[in-house]
């Protein structure tokens, strides 16, 4: 199986953390989205998408991609986030893009990440340290159920 992580990852690298550890395990490409060709994506078995949450929802630039694809796109996708939450519901909107495109969405996983946006930052912030090392290793948890 051949595998590519695809992420965004621009407020405290919290998410890069995340799909380090599912690339490790998968053995698969790491790239910043910004840098995909779109046209190279028709080479892997399994693309995962991911980044963090920004007002409700994944990056832009990932639903940008997703849209330059050739299609439909058939081919198996998973889905990461971290957000001050931490929950998969937030990784529903850019599911039903891919879904949209072609792609069968076999995983969605999300965790905590540090957040300072807005009034949070006068505090600290919230979810301060994450992801952590049990973070990580549920990623690497969830990579495993990936391996097709
Ligand atoms: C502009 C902005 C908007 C955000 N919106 C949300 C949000 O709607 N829900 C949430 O739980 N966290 C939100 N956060 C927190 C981020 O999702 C969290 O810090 C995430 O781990 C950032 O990932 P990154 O370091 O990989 O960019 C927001 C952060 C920023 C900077």
């Amino acid at each position: 199986m051949k595998a590519i992580v695809i992420y965004t990852s621009i407020a405290h690298g919290n998410t890069g953390k995340v799909a380090k550890a599912i690339a490790e395990t998968l053995n698969a490409d790491l790239i910043e989205t910004e840098k995909v060709n779109p046209n190279d994506l028709s080479n892997y078995d399994l693309v995962g998408f991911g980044s963090g949450i920004y007002n409700g929802s994944l990056h832009k630039n990932l639903f940008e991609l997703i849209a330059k694809l050739p299609g439909p796109f058939v081919k198996k996708a998973f889905i990461f986030s971290t957000s001050g939450y931490g929950k998969t519901t937030s990784n529903d909107k850019l599911k039903a893009e891919l879904v949209r495109k072609g792609f069968e969405v076999i995983g969605s996983f999300a965790c905590k990440g540090w957040d300072t946006y807005g009034a949070m930052k006068l505090l600290g912030g919230v979810a301060k340290g994450r992801p952590n090392d049990e973070d990580l290793q549920e990623a690497s948890t969830f990579a495993k159920t990936l391996q097709i």
